[in-house]
């Protein structure tokens, strides 16, 4: 059967990780968050973690090759599975290159790039709302959620058009409640 390889899209707050829980629950796929990924080897102190929390704690981006190497040794990890949503990944040309050349080698490509929109003033707000509860040194300070706005549009959203090319890019609207939007992606991924 193909598998159901999806990229979640969209900028800081618009709800991949949210939305992620629900659509690996019902179709029994694997999660890939690189955030995810770099937050546990911050929490183990590794030395990966302690380079990539200075770069974290600002709102840019890490190094292409350490969240790459990071994503090829969880697909490793789990070659049976049904499919993965990435979320968080790829955030750069040079990541999604490499994606397609792991996953098209082996006839597993992605399917659909399904993005989320927000607009930005509802992501701050989200962002900071979380910042009160949720210990990442990124939510806090509103400077640096705007410097995690300016690399998504500088380096991620372009992606758009690399996946648009493939025919594989959907936008969605991103407000509403959890379970609209829900609804929304189970339709796309029809
Ligand atoms: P990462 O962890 O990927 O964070 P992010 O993309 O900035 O986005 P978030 O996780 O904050 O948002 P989300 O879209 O998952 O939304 P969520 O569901 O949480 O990356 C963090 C950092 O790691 C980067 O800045 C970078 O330094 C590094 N990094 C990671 N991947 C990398 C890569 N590939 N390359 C290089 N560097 C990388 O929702 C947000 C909030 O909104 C929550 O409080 C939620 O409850 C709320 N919410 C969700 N849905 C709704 C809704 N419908 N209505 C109202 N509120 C909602
Ligand atoms: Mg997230």
């Amino acid at each position: 059967m193909k598998k159901l390889n999806i990229v979640l899209f969209g900028p800081p707050g618009a709800g991949k990780g949210t939305q992620s829980t629900f659509l690996i629950e019902r179709y029994g796929l694997v999660h890939l968050s690189t955030g995810d990924l770099l937050r546990a080897e911050i929490k183990a102190e590794s030395p990966l973690g302690i380079q990539a929390k200075e770069l974290m704690d600002q709102g840019d981006l890490v190094p292409d090759e350490v969240v790459i190497g990071m994503i090829r040794n969880k697909m490793e990890a789990h070659l049976d599975a049904k499919g993965f949503i990435f979320d968080g990944f790829p955030r750069t040309k040079a990541q999604a290159e490499a994606l397609d050349g792991m996953l098209n080698g082996k006839g597993e490509p992605i399917v659909a790039m399904l993005a989320l929109e927000v607009p930005e003033k509802e992501l701050v707000k989200r962002l900071i709302g979380r910042g009160a509860t949720s210990g990442r040194a990124d939510d806090k300070d509103e400077a640096v959620i705007s410097n995690r706005i300016r690399e998504y549009e500088a380096k991620t959203a372009p992606l758009k058009d690399y996946y648009g090319a493939q025919g594989k890019y959907k936008a969605l609207d991103g407000v509403g409640t959890v379970e609209d939007i829900t609804a929304r992606l189970v339709k796309a991924i029809g």
